[in-house]
């Protein structure tokens, strides 16, 4: 079952070239009951992955068990004349099955097409994208306990969901497994579009009344057009989160850069795009030799290949210190770093 000196190429979307200690695929609710309860999860440093695309590897090797959460299957649970709630397991492909949803035309994660990962990791860091967030149609996610194998049900309002962040990434951390999600999802519903790039988008395709495979669609093209393909430029997204900053010190840089981009956040504090920030401060199209910045979107730092963890992680402390001095606003990774416990 658990295999040794396992290489995780394949399971980090950086591409990064790592070992694990051991490595455990698990395909199945009642195999990872069994397996929390085992001696060896229970006594080894364990990182809990499923596609792997929002990790950081600032090491070669991963001093522990890997547990890779495999398990498939999509559900109809209910159904009424509005909506209806489906049940996705853990590893399933997100971008299947938005694709999924979309085709047996049921609205809201639309505008999450195209996000690489799986259904289990979404609600993690509550992943977004356009204007939508995973936790609008989020129901419930059912996770296993790590300290006993039990199965929890986790409702939407339980799940702590802030912006990229969620209870299982700050408070239960490494405590909780989620193993499936169920959505709330609508037969009918307005599509949000006044998010800026789709609308550009729709005008210079003469589209004026898209359906909802068309934003689809549209979304998809977007994010081809701006993020790297993880098939062939190493990537995990967004690196940072945008920083919210207190609306005084907003207007102050607003001054001296008066096409500073925003978006209003609640109690007088307002959200800057941190890959405006990294762009002006120079970043942008960075490279040395094994790494560096994308070039149409500097929030994504790239691996070209041939290189290490540690060369991201000295590449974001120094556009971390460049921000900070240029713009004196803090930019925090956004990705998840793992580094050996001892
Ligand atoms: N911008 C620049 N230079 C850049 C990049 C962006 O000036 O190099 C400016 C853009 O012109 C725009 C603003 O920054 O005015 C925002 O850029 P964009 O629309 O590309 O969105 P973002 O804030 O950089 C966020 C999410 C993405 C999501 C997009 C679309 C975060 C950390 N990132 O990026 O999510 O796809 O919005 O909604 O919130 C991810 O989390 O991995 C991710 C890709």
């Amino acid at each position: 079952m658990f295999q040794p000196s396992f290489s995780l190429r394949a399971f980090n979307s950086f591409g990064f070239d790592v070992t694990s200690k051991l490595f455990v695929e698990v395909t199945a609710v009642s195999q990872l009951s069994e397996l929390v309860k085992d001696a060896v999860f229970q006594s080894n440093q364990r990182l809990v992955l499923s596609g792997g695309n929002n990790v950081l590897f600032c090491d070669d090797y991963f001093d522990g068990l890997v547990v890779h959460i495999n398990n498939k299957g999509v559900s109809i649970l209910s159904e009424d004349g509005d909506s209806c709630v489906v049940r996705a397991q853990a590893g399933e492909d997100w971008c299947d099955f938005v694709r999924l949803m979309v085709g047996k035309g049921l609205y809201g994660i639309e505008n999450l097409a195209h996000i690489p990962g799986k259904v289990g990791a979404a609600p993690v860091q509550n992943i977004g994208a356009y204007g939508m967030e995973v936790k609008d149609a989020l129901l419930q996610c059912t996770a296993i306990d790590a300290a006993n194998g039990n199965q929890r049900v986790f409702k939407n309002q339980e799940c702590g969901f802030g912006y990229r962040s969620s209870i299982f990434k700050t408070e239960l951390k490494n405590r909780y497994i989620i193993v499936s999600v169920d959505f709330l999802l609508k037969k009918r519903a307005p599509l949000k579009l006044e998010y800026g790039n789709i609308v550009n988008y729709l005008k210079t395709k003469g589209i004026e009344n898209p359906t909802l495979l068309q934003l689809h669609d549209a979304v998809c093209e977007i994010r081809d057009a701006k993020l790297p393909d993880v098939k062939q430029i190493g990537n995990a997204g967004s690196f940072f989160k945008n920083p919210v900053i207190e609306k005084v010190q907003f207007e102050l840089l607003r001054t001296s850069y008066p096409d500073i981009p925003s978006y209003e956040e609640p109690n007088n504090r307002v959200k800057v795009p941190a890959g405006w920030l990294i762009e002006k401060a120079g970043w942008k199209g960075w490279r040395d030799s094994h790494v560096g910045v994308y070039e149409k979107q500097a929030l994504v730092l790239v691996h070209y290949g041939g290189g290490t963890g540690r060369e991201i992680v000295a590449l974001s402390e120094k556009i971390q210190q460049s921000v900070q001095e240029k713009f004196d606003v803090t930019i925090i990774p956004e990705v998840n770093f793992i580094r050996n416990s001892r």
